[in-house]
This record gives C-alpha cells, sequence and structure tokens, in this order.
C-alpha cells in the first residue's frame, strides 16, 4: 500500500511516498527558511505563499524519486495540526482535492504525534509503550506512547518551547536565524565555560520552563559587552548545556516513573549533538534504549506523516473533507 505523506505545517514543504508505512520510497523537502532569516523568525504569510508555489513541484518530485505514478497512491496523509493555519491549508486542501480528484481516503494527522514516531522510521518494528520526546521550534513534549492513537502528554513546556529559546539567544548573540544550528556549532568548539545560568527545574514534575534562562543570556551577554569581554562561544556552551542537561534528565525521568525504557526522540532540536550525546550516554547508564531520529527526519518532513497516516488508516482512521486546519495542539 502507498502513503503520499504531506507536511506544510511550518517553512518545510515536504512530500513523501512510503510503502506500508515502513519502506521510504522518496522524501523531499523544500524550505522557506532563507526568506524568513532577514526577519529573525517565521513571517506567517511569506511561509504559506512558498508552500502555494511548491507543494506541486515538490509532490512530483516525491513521485518522480519512488518511480511510480499519481494514480499509484492508495492513501493520503497530511497534518491539518498544529502549525501556522495559512501553511496548515496549503496543504490539507491539496490533500483533500488529491483524495476527491483520485477517490482515495486521506487521514489528517497531528504533527507532534508523527514526530514521535519519526525515530523508528527505517527501523525493524515498533514497540510499544515508549516515551516520546519531541523538541522542536513550537513544541517540548513528552508522551507516554501505547500505540499508534494512543499518545497521553506527560510533561510540556509551560512557556517557551525548546527550539524557541535556543533561536532566542542565538538572537542575543547574533548568529542569525535559525539559531539551533549555530548554537550547536559554536559550543562544540569549546569544551568548558566558565559561566552557569539555569533554568527553573519545575521538581515533581515533567514540565519545562525556558524563558527564565533567556533573560538570564540577556544580562549576561550586555554586561560582558559593555567590557568587551564576550565570547559568544562560551554563552552558548552553558545554554546549550543546562537546556539540553534538563530535557534529558526529564526524558530519563519519565522513563522511570512509566516503567518505561524505550525513549524516541523527535523534532527540530533532536539534530542538536549535544542532546544526542547526552541522551544516548544517560541511556546506557539507566538501561534504557534511546532512540534517536536521523537528521532528516528530525525536522519536518512527509515520510513521518505517511508512516503514521498509514497505521492509523489501518486502525479505521478516515478523514472527512469537513476536516479543518487546527492552529493549537488539542
Ligand atoms: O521541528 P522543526 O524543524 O520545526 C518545528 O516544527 O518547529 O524545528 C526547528 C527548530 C528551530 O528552533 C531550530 O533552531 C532548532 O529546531 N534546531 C536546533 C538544531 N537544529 C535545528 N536546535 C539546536 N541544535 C540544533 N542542531
Ligand atoms: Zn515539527
Amino acid at each position: 500500500m502507498l502513503t503520499l505523506g504531506i507536511e506544510t505545517s511550518c517553512d518545510e514543504t515536504a512530500a513523501a511516498v512510503v510503502e506500508n508505512g515502513r519502506k521510504i520510497l522518496s522524501s523531499c523537502i523544500s524550505s522557506s527558511i532563507q526568506l524568513h532569516s532577514k526577519f529573525g523568525g517565521i513571517v506567517p504569510e511569506i511561509a504559506s505563499r512558498f508552500h502555494l508555489e511548491y507543494i506541486m513541484p515538490v509532490a512530483q518530485a516525491a513521485f518522480k524519486k519512488a518511480g511510480i505514478k499519481l494514480a499509484d497512491i492508495d492513501l493520503i496523509a497530511v497534518t491539518y495540526t498544529p502549525g501556522l493555519v495559512g501553511s496548515l491549508l496549503v496543504g490539507l486542501s491539496f490533500a483533500k482535492a488529491l483524495s476527491f480528484a483520485l477517490n482515495k481516503p486521506y487521514v489528517g494527522i497531528n504533527h507532534i504525534h508523527a514526530h514521535m514516531f519519526s525515530a523508528f522510521l527505517e527501523k525493524q518494528s515498533f514497540r510499544f509503550p515508549f516515551i516520546g520526546l519531541v523538541v522542536s521550534g513550537g513544541h517540548t513534549t513528552l508522551a507516554y506512547v501505547s500505540d499508534f492513537n494512543k499518545i497521553k502528554i506527560i510533561g510540556q513546556t509551560r512557556d517557551d518551547a525548546a527550539g524557541e529559546a535556543f533561536d532566542k539567544v542565538a538572537k542575543i548573540l547574533e548568529l542569525g536565524y535559525p539559531g539551533g544550528p549555530q548554537i550547536d556549532r559554536l559550543a562544540q568548539t569549546i569544551n568548558a565555560s566558565p559561566y552557569k545560568f539555569s533554568c527553573a527545574r519545575l521538581e515533581d514534575t515533567l514540565d519545562f520552563s525556558f524563558s527564565g534562562i533567556k533573560t538570564d543570556v540577556l544580562y549576561t551577554v550586555q554586561k560582558l559587552k559593555k567590557k568587551s569581554k564576550l565570547i559568544k562561544a562560551q554563552i552558548a556552551y552553558s545554554f546549550q548545556k543546562e537546556v539540553i542537561d534538563i530535557i534529558a534528565a526529564k526524558t530519563i525521568a519519565a522513563g522511570n516513573r512509566f516503567h518505561v525504557n524505550i525513549l524516541s526522540v523527535g523534532g527540530g532540536v533532536a539534530c542538536n549533538r549535544y542532546l544526542r550525546q547526552k541522551l544516548s550516554e544517560l541511556g546506557t547508564r539507566e538501561k534504557a534504549k534511546v532512540l534517536l531520529s536521523k537528521p532528516e527526519f528530525c525536522i519536518d518532513n512527509g515520510a513521518m506523516i505517511a508512516s503514521l497516516g498509514y497505521f492509523l488508516y489501518k486502525k479505521g482512521a478516515r478523514s472527512k473533507y469537513s476536516l479543518t486546519a487546527v492552529s493549537t495542539n488539542r
């Protein structure tokens, strides 16, 4: 069974063809990120116009790479939440139109849920239950996942998302947008820093808070700039260490609390090298199996949407044409 996965929730226009939920025949992505960088963040109107322009060519590229024709598709899976409404609408309308024209079913997908499963893409099999961690530009979410359609949120950020905090600190350090990869790169250039930043711990919960640390960073940077003593790598290193150490510790704590030893990690921040190293180390120590999504599946992509769509379809999911785009994660 061939599933076409469509993802247009933010700046990536993505399409993929996946066979039987597991075999990725193609995964094509085009991003408008360069168009937003001069504004220091995503401009929703620019993102949706880009999706309109690129959705057809990206889908065609996915068909071509998979070596199939439009009519070969059996199912269409599409992100309908969460994200920028104007962007989501482009993918959702495209999917509905294809479904109607081809007379093939379609399934609307929550893209945070899809990130939870992306570490299993190309692996032998899924194993339930597992703890899913999604760390992205818009979300920091921990969930107890006992089936494709049984995802219970057990922890999330109370303010900024992890990626948002990386992007804001990168802005303070004038590193450009998106800032996560820049902080990751700079932090790798040193192995110690004299600074210590701290996040609210929110002990006894699996929730996160990342808004205080950026203010802490801002004041430190302002002081150091006045004294002409700012070394950006030291700030990047200390900030990254604190944020990632907390994320890693809470993920391990979630596994212990729910007696689950499989931890699956996805979302753009899961590309972070220190996060990957830290979670792998802690996983070995705690005898937990840490599954890290491949970098190309950490970022928004169509393959994870197609894969989850297939398994939900097998469980009976079908979407109606009345389904609409929903910006917030419900
Ligand atoms: O999942 P994603 O591609 O889009 C959303 O759904 O939000 O995540 C984008 C976020 C951005 O905030 C970006 O700065 C961050 O992921 N990011 C990173 C790294 N690569 C991307 N953050 C830290 N280290 C990285 N290597
Ligand atoms: Zn995402």
